[in-house]
């Protein structure tokens, strides 16, 4: 089934769905950018129309962040992970720690990062032994004020858990990849020295990474490392230091457009969180589904769930019916597997709406199986 518009509805975790009407706008455009008689990617990143282009997201993206002159906004590549290492490439010293909040499967890949360039990461708090289902809880205390940064994931994709605070200390830098959350809700983003996303949950198509980073900060990155690794070349080369993920940036400009449209981050915040609501309050009537998230860590991004206590011959058959019927990529990540709903900014309540009646109609044929 083909649930509009000739498409299913997607519910992977990234590349994720994206806006309808921006995919109409670059179907439109895709022969002939601006009358200029070629495509956008096939244009050089030199020509006057992608400088524009590029120049116009960063603005609508600082915009939108709230993010001043002390902040430079970066759009480079090699994903989040590549920010893994790349901070502390630039800002990890041999004589400080680096303050690890592990919240997930991503804050561990970045601790081992840490790790493998002989640096000190410093565990301050993890829920792993209890498969991250809820939130590490940790005091000021247990952080060090000498540490060279302190690194938080927003949103664990993964897993389905959110933070709301921050608990950081004054005077300590602070790093947060917001890769499946930014753009979804009002925050005090310049409480962060340095934020990352890649792109292709929440603001485009895969290929290019987002990076605002405090000013003031890029001066003390290291200067004998190679350049392509230094902060301070991306910057003095406006995001241009290589070759740009032109098409990707493109999109992005177009989908920070439509947020802009949309209401900004107050009118995506109220749009997600009663996505969000719809999804969980069906979860937790039933007692076919369950959601095993502690209840105030639970994203508005991903929503996380099994059906009983994890009977993964009905979660695999859950999969399959869904993707016939027209809705894909429910799947769990394969780390932790059960089942997601990634309902990411440009999913809507339809849609979601949808899902949760999709999901009944399976309780109803399969309850007797569990
Ligand atoms: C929170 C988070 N961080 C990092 C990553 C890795 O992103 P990338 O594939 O862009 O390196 C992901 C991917 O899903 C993610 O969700």
């Amino acid at each position: 089934m083909l649930a509009f518009n000739n498409r299913i509805f997607n519910f992977g975790a990234g590349p994720a769905t994206l806006p309808l009407s921006v995919m109409q706008e670059v179907e439109s455009e895709f022969l002939n950018y601006q009358s200029s008689g070629m495509s956008i990617v096939e244009m050089s990143h030199r020509n006057p129309l992608f400088e524009e282009i590029i120049s116009t997201a960063r603005s609508r993206a600082k915009k939108l962040l709230g993010l001043g002159q002390d902040y430079e906004l970066l759009f480079l590549q090699g994903g989040a992970r590549h920010q893994f290492a790349m901070v502390p490439t630039n800002f990890g010293n041999h004589d400080r720690v680096i303050d690890v909040i592990d919240s997930g499967v991503w804050t561990k890949f970045a601790h081992q990062e840490i790790s493998r360039l002989k640096l000190m990461p410093h565990l301050v708090a993890s829920t792993e032994s209890t498969k991250y289902q809820s939130l590490p809880k940790y005091r000021p205390e247990d952080l060090d004020p000498k540490a060279s940064y302190i690194h938080f994931c927003s949103n664990n994709t993964v897993v389905g858990t959110q933070w709301k605070e921050f608990l950081k200390l004054k005077g300590v830098r602070s790093v947060v990849d917001m890769s499946s959350d930014i753009f979804s809700r009002v925050l005090d983003f310049a409480q962060f020295d340095l934020i990352y996303a890649g792109a292709q949950k929440n603001i485009g198509p895969a290929g290019t990474t987002l990076v605002a980073i405090k000013k003031d900060w890029v001066d003390q990155g290291r200067k004998d490392i190679p350049e392509i690794f230094q902060y301070s070349a991306h910057i003095k080369h406006d995001s241009m230091y290589n070759t740009p993920c032109c098409f990707s940036i493109y999109v992005c400009g177009l989908v920070l457009k439509w947020i802009e449209d949309r209401g900004g981050l107050a009118g995506l915040e109220s749009e997600n969180t009663r996505k969000a609501k719809l999804l969980y309050s069906y979860l937790d009537q039933s007692s076919f589904y369950r959601s095993a998230v502690h209840l105030p860590d639970r994203s508005i991004m991903n929503v996380v769930f099994r059906i009983g206590d994890g009977h993964e011959a009905l979660e695999s058959k859950f999969v399959s019916e869904a993707e016939a019927a027209g809705y894909s990529g429910l799947k769990g990540h394969r780390l932790v597997g059960g089942l997601r709903a990634s309902i990411y900014n440009a999913q809507s309540y339809e849609a979601v709406k949808s899902l949760t009646e999709f999901m009944d109609n399976f309780y109803e044929r399969h309850k007797l199986e569990l």
